[in-house]
């Protein structure tokens, strides 16, 4: 059995926290798809750590962690985060599980990325410049350097091979960085990456799912950021979605369960591309302070703006979604009255659809008004502790979803999340 927690936004939604919020109730917590460009925060005994590469539920001693086979590995991101998570006395080498097919993000991936967005200009997609885009490239244009390559005596000259080619490229869009100094760090982890656990990844969750183990399958990103369904090409290159699991883990459909959406109360992107209801104004100011709304990864300022139920209903159908988790209430605590997107115009008519290419048909919001509830909701530990006005707003959206928030998170803390009943 398996269960998933995915973002339904533009990434950032809070998935780590809750990760870690539920990680006690599985066995095994797996990644299925992105890489270092993913910053998933969370609280151990009040000291934040943001997990870029590790799944999430890594601080819990009784559960197993593994790095799936859809997810793309940068040894030197995941060495450092090793060494945190150490730090904390957690034993890596008894709680950290890699697939053997997971892909190996090259120095020379991450220039490319880069030369590749400077060359886009004012287009560009603001990529965190992990080298994503170019890793994914290269496993869907099969000539990817695999985890289990590590360990075949071949594996120097095949990287020498590929190395040429994408310096042909670089030579191509002009990039002049010297990157002798990532090359050596990757080559010193590589020997680390080499003492870890590198499995058979599939083999590996199938075997525990068999053995009536829980799994917890842990997205990055975002469902809008998706590679097929997200706002393309503002997107990242993996499978964001639901779909993803089975192919970023290799387990079948019908092993999974629940698809548990999370969602902020109200709503941020990062990077450059559509965002129908940003706010460009000082209530968005006033989000971004309030919810410290800057990137885990690259501290970039997120864009903010009022939660988008179109965009929303979408991320629903497209994953399956059973259950939502509603995070980051507590930021809305000030404000005086929320508005919540139920429709967009596109062209003078109205529509609850996602549009083509929104980046061209600039789609506008309606907006229905709620008042918000101007206390402090974050010490709140039972529903019954909550005012009504947000009650009413969690109606609202259960009731255009049809699908219901079952757990409200009203601060960053591990213990800061209330259960609807
Ligand atoms: P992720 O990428 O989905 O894991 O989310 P990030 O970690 O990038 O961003 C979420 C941010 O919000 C982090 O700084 C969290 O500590 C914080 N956070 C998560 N849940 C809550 C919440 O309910 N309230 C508040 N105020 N902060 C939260
Ligand atoms: P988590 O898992 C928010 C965004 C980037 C950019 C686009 C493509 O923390 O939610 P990429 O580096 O993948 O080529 O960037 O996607 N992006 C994210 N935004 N949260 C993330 O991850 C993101 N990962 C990538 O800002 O717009
Ligand atoms: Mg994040």
């Amino acid at each position: 059995m398996v269960d998933v927690i995915l973002g339904l936004q533009w990434g950032d939604e809070g998935k780590g926290k809750i990760v870690d919020f539920f990680a006690k109730d599985y066995d095994l917590i797996a990644r299925f798809q992105g890489g270092p460009n993913a910053g998933h925060t969370l609280y151990v005994n009040d000291k934040k750590v943001v997990l870029h590469q590790i799944p999430s539920g890594v601080f819990h001693t009784d559960t197993i962690n593994l790095i799936g086979n859809g997810v793309v590995l940068d040894p030197i991101t995941l060495k450092r985060e090793c060494d945190t998570v150490a730090s904390f006395g957690i034993d890596i080498r008894k709680n950290l599980f890699i697939a053997e097919r997971t892909h190996l993000i090259l120095p020379t991936h991450r220039a490319l990325d880069k030369a590749a967005e400077l060359s886009k200009g004012n287009q560009k997609i603001g990529s965190t410049l992990k080298g994503i885009g170019p890793t994914y490239m290269d496993k869907t244009g099969r000539n990817g350097l695999r985890v289990g390559d590590l360990l075949d005596k071949n594996f120097t000259s095949a990287y020498i091979k590929l190395r040429l080619k994408h310096q042909r490229l670089l030579d191509n869009f002009n990039f002049q960085e010297d990157i002798t100094a990532w090359e050596e760090e990757f080559f010193e982890t590589l020997e680390f990456l080499k003492t870890l656990n590198i499995v058979n990844g599939e083999y590996f969750i199938n075997n525990h799912i068999k053995a009536g183990k829980k799994v917890l399958a842990e997205g990055a990103q975002g469902s809008m950021l998706d590679i097929d369904f997200g706002t393309f090409p503002y997107v990242t290159s993996s499978s964001t979605i639901s779909a993803g699991v089975c192919s970023g883990l290799g387990v079948a459909p019908q092993q999974i369960r629940d698809v548990i959406g999370i969602s902020k109360a109200y709503c941020t992107r990062v990077g450059s591309g559509p965002f129908p209801t940003e706010l460009d104004n000082e209530i968005g100011e006033a989000l971004r302070k309030t919810g410290n709304e800057f990137g885990a990864t690259t501290g970039r300022p997120r864009r903010c703006g009022w939660i988008d139920l179109v965009a929303l209903q979408f991320a629903c159908m497209i994953n399956g979604v059973t259950k939502i988790v509603m995070t980051k209430a507590d930021v809305l605590d000030t404000f005086k009255e929320l508005q919540v997107c139920t429709a967009y115009k596109v062209n003078g008519e109205e529509t609850r659809e996602i549009p083509f290419q929104m980046d061209r048909q600039k789609p506008e919001p309606v907006y229905e008004s709620f008042a918000g509830w101007n206390m402090e909701t974050s010490a709140a530990k039972l529903y019954a502790d909550l005012p009504e006005t947000m009650k009413t707003y969690v109606n609202f959206i259960n009731q255009y979803l049809g699908v219901n928030i079952e757990f409200i998170s009203n601060g960053p803390g591990r213990e800061q999340i209330v259960q609807v009943k």
